[in-house]
């Protein structure tokens, strides 16, 4: 017996692996030795299923194979509930609710990179749970316009910010075997005709602003998924865009990825096969209209591809190299072993969302130290304000969720003062009662039945004898508001809100406004309210984030992402006249006339100009001193680096954190350059009284622009400023050196 086990040990032992186990589904093997044995053995029919949906989020595998389909899941800050295979209404299952994490804009306000880390690592854990094989997001288009409807899922209007939030929150999530689907590539940068919109923009803007974080994405994150975006560049859509995808992001970036259309954004198979799109998603997804068994083979990348290669019109080069990034993008996530399990829900990514969510509120003003709230027993603290009690997490396009469960910002102030004050609710204003999203509703009954005057009248005499007044309003995800698909329709707040805030600064000297949006709003009252907090979109763990921050248990560091214009008129995208936010059928151009000067680049330049807040800026309860920046050298080698160094003390009497900014200013040069750019920035935790050094180290990289004669980066020897900062307006110390 015992002998017969042995030798049929010897002779498994002695069979080489490679007759068992074929080389595609050897992990043993190099990738691309598997890629191409998986390639060999496809059909061209299961080469060109692999090139398009099968659902709405779902693309084919190799069943004969045993090569499983890859399934995508919006994206970006919790995973979207199951909706039915063609469409678009819930599939009605009960246990897809997620965690929903604060929105882009939030985390982009931490200014923290270990925020960005953990987020991705916490939503990727959703997502691998969930069986996703690809996350829709992060978003990264920058900040041109605050009308905006989707800037609250990109990550601001700082390019060098935003690559520097991406790529942790892009290793995060794939450490979780899980790719990133990086959107909207590129220039996807407001949403009224985003089909039909050729944005004519010259390179040195392109390559200065609109793609630095994709590239930080490819390079520094390593992302494994890109999305084409809708809007069309040079005349081609971006999801078939030569210019976009094939020189730029492969060749001169060596993305070795996929790109993944936006839902609907394929418009044609010959540059779909020759201009770098992989997959293709969501074409005419009503497709099963079409009267076909089976709508997804009339996708561009389906039989029409099929039979340009049977009638011999193309060749298959382009096919193989799809197939070949595609079942890399297989190897690295539903085929990956070793991936983790995730988890979903879990006590962790609660704590997370109110971490990223209390780190990214940002404290706009506080005069008189209103803030933080000192409440005694007995106290009163009238809540007003829709935004207090609306669910925020329903709404705003592809980006709604199902939650588990939502903490509205009334709550969280009831559970933490509740017990000692006495907290008391008004409506103020009434905003939109609607809470629906394919199928997801909020379950609120929102409807109000006081008119707009009686509704303020309430406000203000319960406004007059409270110990403190929060005001909760700001934006919501319905349409016009901060959400897909449609833009607002200007800077100021909706719903009458700005005579409630008026008529309780009037009542109350005790008045905090939280406004809850993903874009700047206008604050025509800014100067009559002691106390002004920026809330964003934070999901599951508002209440609680904000709270935190309301009470002092959790001191306030996030600084803003982009720039709070005064009005309008202050913004170079709309001073040109490009933009007028009117739907057209046809294709509409717009140029991007400010060129590189978006954001607080502009306000810099036009000094007359002050915004309202500015880029970078965020207050904190304690105080933080700077002391005077040092640099190491005073000439500075094309090859070598300088280093600046500044002494930050914190002279308050609580823990802080705060986020020390560093820019570049090029004192001459050929092209017309920014006062100043960031460049570098440290978000340093200081105790009472203690002090620590900050370096930033500078090499040719940061002083370089594009030049677009020559196609590369160049920099230009003189004189150049280095600018150290607590917003892009409150620079506390300079150093220059010559290259
Ligand atoms: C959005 C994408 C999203 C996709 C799938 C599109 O309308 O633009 O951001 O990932 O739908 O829901």
């Amino acid at each position: 017996m015992r002998i017969r086990y042995i030798i049929a040990a010897l002779v498994i032992a002695a069979t080489p692996l490679a007759a068992q186990t074929p080389i595609y589904l050897d992990e043993n093997k190099p990738v691309d030795e598997r890629i191409e044995d998986a390639l060999s053995r496809m059909t061209l029919k299961e080469k060109i299923a692999m090139l398009h949906a099968q659902s709405k989020f779902s693309s084919s595998g190799v069943p004969r194979l045993g090569i499983p389909e890859i399934w995508t899941t919006d994206g970006p800050h919790g995973i979207r509930p199951e909706v039915l295979w063609d469409e678009w209404d819930q599939a009605g299952w009960t246990n897809d609710s997620c965690v929903a994490f604060p929105a882009l804009t939030c985390l982009a306000a931490t200014w923290n990179t270990e925020m960005a880390a953990l987020y991705g690592k916490s939503i990727g854990e959703e997502a691998v749970y969930r069986g996703k094989d690809v996350l829709l997001g992060p978003g990264v288009n920058i900040y041109r316009t605050p009308l905006n409807g989707r800037n609250f899922e990109y990550m601001g209007e700082d390019p060098y910010l935003a690559g520097a939030m991406v790529a942790p929150y892009v290793k995060g999530v794939q450490s979780n075997g899980v790719a990133t689907c990086v959107k909207h590539y590129a220039l996807n940068n407001h949403e009224v005709n985003r089909h039909n919109t050729n944005v004519i923009v010259d390179d040195r803007t392109l390559y200065e602003i609109y793609l630095p974080a994709f590239k930080a994405a490819v390079q520094e994150g390593g992302t494994w998924a890109i999305m084409g975006s809708y809007n069309i560049y040079k005349n081609q859509h971006c999801c078939h865009n030569e210019y976009l995808l094939e020189k730029i992001l492969r060749e001169e970036w060596g993305y070795d990825g996929v790109v993944i259309s936006d839902w609907g954004g394929t418009h044609d198979t010959d540059q779909a096969i020759t201009n770098g799109l992989d997959i293709e998603f969501g074409t005419g997804t009503d497709g099963l209209r079409a009267g076909t068994t089976n709508a997804y083979d009339n996708y561009y990348l389906a039989y029409p591809y099929y039979e340009k290669i049977l009638c011999g019109e193309v060749g298959t080069e382009e096919l193989d190299a799809k197939v070949r990034r595609i079942l890399r993008l297989a190897y690295r996530t539903s085929m990956n072993r070793s991936k983790p399990f995730g988890s979903l829900c879990s006590d962790a990514h609660y704590a997370a969302a109110r971490e990223i969510g209390g780190e990214g509120i940002v404290l706009l003003k506080n005069d008189g130290d209103l803030l933080p709230m000192t409440v005694e027993r007995d106290a009163k603290i009238l809540v007003v304000g829709e935004n207090a009690i609306k669910m925020m997490t329903v709404g705003g396009g592809s980006s709604s969720l199902k939650v588990q469960r939502e903490i509205s910002p009334l709550d969280g102030i009831r559970e933490r003062f509740g017990e000692i004050a006495e907290v008391v609710y008004e409506r103020g204003y009434v905003g939109d009662v609607t809470g629906e999203y394919n199928g997801v509703t909020t379950g609120q009954n929102l409807s109000e039945s006081r008119s707009a005057e009686q509704l303020i009248a309430d406000a203000v005499a319960q406004a007059k004898d409270a110990d403190y007044v929060i005001f909760v309003g700001g934006l919501n995800k319905s349409d016009h508001q901060d959400c897909e698909n449609t833009d607002r329709a200007g800077l100021g707040l909706p719903y009458g809100q700005d005579q409630v805030i008026e008529a309780l600064a009037a009542a109350t000297d005790r008045l905090i406004v939280v406004n809850v949006s993903g874009n700047a709003v206008a604050m025509p009252w800014g100067s009559e309210v002691p106390a002004i907090v920026q809330a964003w979109y934070i999901g599951s763990e508002a209440g609680h984030a904000i709270a935190d921050v309301l009470s002092g248990d959790v001191n306030p560091s996030g600084k803003l992402p982009f720039t709070f214009p005064v009005a309008l008129e202050d913004v170079p995208a709309h001073i040109f006249g490009e933009y007028t936010g009117v739907s057209v059928r046809d294709t509409v151009d717009i140029e991007y006339k400010e060129g590189i000067f978006v954001g607080y680049r502009w306000t810099d330049m036009q000094k007359k100009t002050k915004p309202l807040f500015a880029f970078g800026h965020g207050l904190s309860y304690t105080k933080f001193e700077y002391g005077k920046p040092v640099i190491d050298l005073k000439k500075m080698s094309p090859d070598g680096t300088v280093k600046v160094t500044v002494s930050v003390t914190n002279t308050g009497d609580r823990e802080g954190q705060e986020v020390v900014q560093m820019y570049v200013g090029d004192r001459k040069s050929s092209l017309p350059r920014p006062v100043k750019e960031l460049k570098g920035f440290s978000k340093i935790r200081l105790a009472p009284g203690e002090s620590r050094e900050v370096t930033f180290v500078i090499d040719s990289d940061d002083l370089s622009f594009f030049d677009p004669e020559k196609h590369e980066w160049v920099v230009e020897p003189g004189m150049f400023d280095i600018y150290i900062a607590a917003a892009a307006d409150d620079v506390r110390g300079k150093v220059s050196f010559e290259l």
